[in-house]
C-alpha cells in the first residue's frame, strides 16, 4: 500500500479510553500545560505514585546550568526494589505473577509471583553481599535473557550496588572496555545462552575479557546451557552453589534519590562507549509514571516488551517501570523467528498478552514473512501495541495496526533514548490522535523543540534538530568518569538545551516527527552502533590504512552498515580480506555490528584539515551521483568522489 492509501490520522476510540489514566485530548492538554508551567509542582505531586522512606527532600529540582549538575528530590530516600517488589507484596499482590519467563523452547517456562521475586532477589542480594559487594560498588552483568538476569539487576539495586548490564551480543573486547571503564568488582555471567536453537558461549568471552587484567575480583557463573567452561579457582563461583548458602531476607538499602542506580553503556560519535549514569529517585518515578500513562496498564493484564535487558528499553520497560507499577511482565529468551516465523504471535496467544511493545525491525521482518503466520493465532487479547528504537515507516505502522492489532489497538510510537531514561514523546492511548510514523506528543513535563544550526527555532513543518528545554526526572546525570564529555555532547552543542542527536519536525498540530540521527550513530535492527566503534575495529586490521563507516537504508533492519576502507600499500582488496574484516568487527564489537557491504577505496573524501566527510560517503553508499553530493569543492582531493561512485556496491 502506498503512503497515500493510509489514513493520516486515527483518533482515539471510545474503547481506548477505558481504564487508562488520560481520557481525552483536552485532559492531556490541561495537565501538560500545568506540567510545563510548573514542572516542580507537577513532579512533586506525581512523586506519590511511588513510595519513599522519606519525602524530606531539599528541593524538587536543583539545576546548575553552568556545570550541568542536575538533581531531583535530593535528600528524599527510597529503594527502587521496595517499589518494584515489597510494596506489591505488602499490598495484596504477593501471589500475582510479576515475571513470566518464557524460554526459547516452548515448554521451558518459569513464573515468579511478587512474593517469589522478593525471595529470589533477596537471596541474590545476600550472595553479592557475601562477596563483599556494597553500596556504590560496580557490578557488570553479562547474561542471556534468563530470570537470573532480572534477579541480578534487582539484587544490585537492593543493596545499592551500581549495575552495568552488558548486552550478551557484545564481544569480549566490548565487555573488557565496559568493565574497565567503571572498575567493576564483580562480573555475573553464565556458561552460555540459547539463541535461535544454538548455544552461544558467554563464559569463554568473559574469560577473554578478564585475561588482560581488570578490577574484577569475583565472577559468578549461572548454569544455563551446561557447556563445559573454564573456571578460575578462587575467582569464579557457580551461582547455584553460592545461592545455597544465601539467606532469603535482605532489607533494602536506604538510598538517596540521587544515589547512582546504574550505568548503561551506549554508542556515541567516538570509539569509546559512553557510560550513561542514572540515579534512583527520578528514574524510578519517571519510568513508573510513563509506564502507567503510555501503556495504560490495567490490573490483571499481561504486558510484553520484546527487548533485551541489555538495552535501556529492557531496563526501563521490562523491569523497573512495569514492576514498579505492579504489572505482570513477560521476559522472553527467544527470537522472533525460531522455531518458526510466528514465534511472537504464538507466545502472545499462549500468555494472552494485552500490551505488546517491540521494535520496527521486528515489525518489518514479520510483515515480510506474510500475514498467514499471524492469522493462524488468536490475538484478541491484545489491547495496545508499542514501537520503539527507530523511526517506524507509515507502511509498517499501518500493517502493525491492521494485521497485528486487528484495527482495534492503538499503536504508541515511543521516542526516547538511553540518556533520557524513559519515554519522552509518545501518544497516550485514549487521548492522542495517532499518525502513522509519528511519535506525536511530549509526555508531561517534557518540552521538545526543533532548532536550526544557529539555535533559532524552526518554523512549523521545518526539519531541524531535536532538543529538549529543561531537565526531567529521569535525565542521565553524567557520563561515568567523564562529566566534561557529558556537557560537551549533550548540553554545550546548543547551550541551554539538551541535544538529542536526532533530527525532528513539529507539524501544525504540535506533533513531533522523528527524522533519525544527525550524528554518526547508526541504528541497525534497532541496535545503536557508533560508526567510530566499527571504524576503530577495522583500523585494528593490519591491512587497513583508514576506514569510514556509514549507514545505508535496509528494508528490514532500517539501516545496515556500509564500509569504505582504504588499504595500506602492498595489500589488495579481495573477498578473503572482506571476510577477515567482517570477522575483525565481530570480534571487536560484536555480531550486531557486522558490516553488510565493504567497498575498497583508493582514498576517502576529506576536508583540507583531514576530516573524513561522512556526509558525502552516506550519499555515495545510498546510490547518490556526483550531482547529489552538494558542494565537494572543499575536499582535499575532489577526484576521489568519482572513483568512489564508480566502485559503489549495491
Ligand atoms: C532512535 C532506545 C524514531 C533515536 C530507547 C534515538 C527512535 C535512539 C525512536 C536512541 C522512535 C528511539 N522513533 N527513532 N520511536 N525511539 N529512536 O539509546 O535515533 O538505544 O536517538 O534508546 O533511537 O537509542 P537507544
Amino acid at each position: 500500500m502506498s503512503d497515500e492509501g493510509i489514513a493520516k490520522v486515527f483518533p482515539p476510540r471510545e474503547e481506548h479510553r477505558k481504564g487508562v489514566p488520560i481520557k481525552s485530548e483536552e485532559e492531556y492538554k490541561r495537565i501538560y500545560d500545568e506540567s510545563i508551567k510548573d514542572p516542580e509542582a507537577f513532579w512533586a505531586k506525581m512523586a506519590d505514585r511511588i513510595e519513599w522512606f522519606s519525602k524530606d527532600w531539599d528541593s524538587v529540582l536543583e539545576y546548575d546550568e553552568k556545570d550541568v549538575r542536575i538533581s531531583w528530590f535530593k535528600g528524599g530516600k527510597l529503594n527502587i526494589t521496595h517499589n518494584c517488589i515489597d510494596r506489591h507484596v505488602n499490598n495484596g499482590r504477593k501471589n500475582q505473577a510479576a515475571i513470566i519467563w518464557q524460554g526459547e523452547e516452548d515448554d521451558d517456562v518459569k513464573v515468579y509471583t511478587y512474593g517469589q521475586l522478593l525471595y529470589e532477589v533477596s537471596r541474590v542480594a545476600n550472595m553479592l553481599k557475601a562477596k563483599g559487594v556494597g553500596k556504590g560498588d560496580r557490578v557488570s552483568i553479562y547474561l542471556p535473557m534468563i530470570p537470573e538476569l532480572a534477579f541480578a539487576v534487582l539484587a544490585c539495586a537492593r543493596i545499592g550496588a551500581i549495575h552495568s548490564v552488558v548486552f550478551g551480543g557484545f564481544s569480549s573486547d566490548a565487555l573488557y572496555n565496559r568493565i574497565t571503564d567503571c572498575d567493576s568488582k564483580v562480573l555475573i555471567t553464565s556458561d552460555g545462552g540459547f539463541r535461535g536453537g544454538k548455544a552461544i558461549d558467554l563464559k569463554g568471552k568473559a574469560n577473554e575479557a578478564l585475561e588482560a587484567g581488570t578490577t574484577v575480583e569475583t565472577v559468578i557463573v549461572v548454569r544455563r546451557t551446561g557447556a563445559d567452561v573454564v573456571m578460575e579457582e578462587g575467582r569464579d563461583f557457580w551461582y547455584h552453589e553460592l545461592l545455597a548458602d544465601a539467606e532469603p531476607q535482605c532489607e533494602p538499602e536506604v538510598m538517596d534519590a540521587e544515589d547512582p542506580l546504574f550505568i548503561l553503556y551506549t554508542s556515541g560519535s567516538t570509539g569509546k562507549p559512553k557510560g550513561v549514569l542514572h540515579t534512583c529517585g527520578g528514574y524510578n518515578l519517571y519510568t513508573t509514571v510513563t509506564f502507567e500513562h503510555i501503556f495504560g496498564y490495567q490490573p490483571g493484564e499481561v504486558y510484553w516488551c520484546t527487548a533485551d535487558i541489555g538495552w535501556i528499553t529492557g531496563h526501563s520497560y521490562i523491569l523497573y517501570g512495569p514492576l514498579s507499577a505492579g504489572a505482570t511482565t513477560v521476559m522472553f529468551e527467544g527470537v522472533p523467528n525460531y522455531p518458526q516465523p510466528d514465534r511472537f504471535w504464538q507466545v502472545a496467544e499462549k500468555w494472552k498478552v494485552n500490551v505488546f511493545y517491540t521494535a520496527p525491525t521486528a515489525v518489518r521482518m514479520m510483515r515480510k514473512t506474510g500475514d498467514d503466520w499471524i492469522k493462524m493465532h488468536d490475538l484478541s487479547s491484545l489491547r495496545l501495541l508499542g514501537s520503539v528504537g527507530e523511526p517506524i515507516d507509515p507502511e509498517a505502522w499501518y500493517w502493525y495496526y491492521d494485521v497485528v492489532g486487528g484495527q482495534r489497538c492503538p499503536v504508541v510510537d515511543t521516542w526516547w533514548q538511553t540518556e533520557t531514561g524513559g519515554i519522552m514523546i509518545s501518544p497516550l492511548p485514549g487521548a492522542t490522535n495517532l499518525k502513522p510514523g509519528c511519535a506525536t506528543k511530549p509526555f508531561f513535563g517534557i518540552e521538545p523543540l526543533t532548532i536550526r544550526e544557529d539555535r533559532s527555532e524552526c518554523d512549523v513543518g521545518e526539519n531541524g534538530r531535536l532538543v529538549i528545554k529543561r531537565p526531567w526526572p529521569s535525565i542521565m546525570r553524567t557520563l561515568w568518569g567523564d562529566h566534561e564529555r557529558f556537557k560537551d555532547t549533550y548540553w554545550n552543542v546548543y547551550p541551554g538545551y539538551y541535544f538529542t542527536g536526532d533530527g525532528g519536525r513539529i507539524d501544525e498540530d504540535g506533533d513531533v516527527w522523528i527524522l533519525g540521527r544527525v550524528d554518526d550513530v547508526m541504528s541497525v535492527a534497532g541496535h545503536r552502533i557508533g560508526a567510530a566503534e566499527v571504524e576503530a575495529a577495522l583500523i585494528g586490521h593490519p591491512a587497513v590504512a583508514e576506514a569510514a563507516v556509514v549507514p545505508v537504508p535496509d528494508e528490514i533492519k532500517g539501516e545496515a552498515i556500509y564500509v569504505f576502507v582504504n588499504l595500506k600499500d602492498g595489500y589488495e582488496g579481495s573477498d578473503e580480506l572482506r571476510k577477515e574484516l567482517v570477522a575483525q568487527v565481530r570480534h571487536d564489537v560484536g555480531p550486531i555490528a557486522t558490516p553488510k557491504i565493504i567497498q575498497f577505496a583508493q582514498g576517502l573524501p576529506k576536508t583540507r584539515s583531514g576530516k573524513i566527510m561522512r556526509r558525502i560517503l552516506r550519499k555515495i553508499a545510498g546510490g547518490g551521483m556526483h550531482e547529489d553530493l552538494g558542494d565537494v569543492s572543499t575536499l582535499a582531493d575532489p577526484d576521489v568522489v568519482d572513483q568512489l561512485i564508480a566502485g559503489r556496491i549495491s
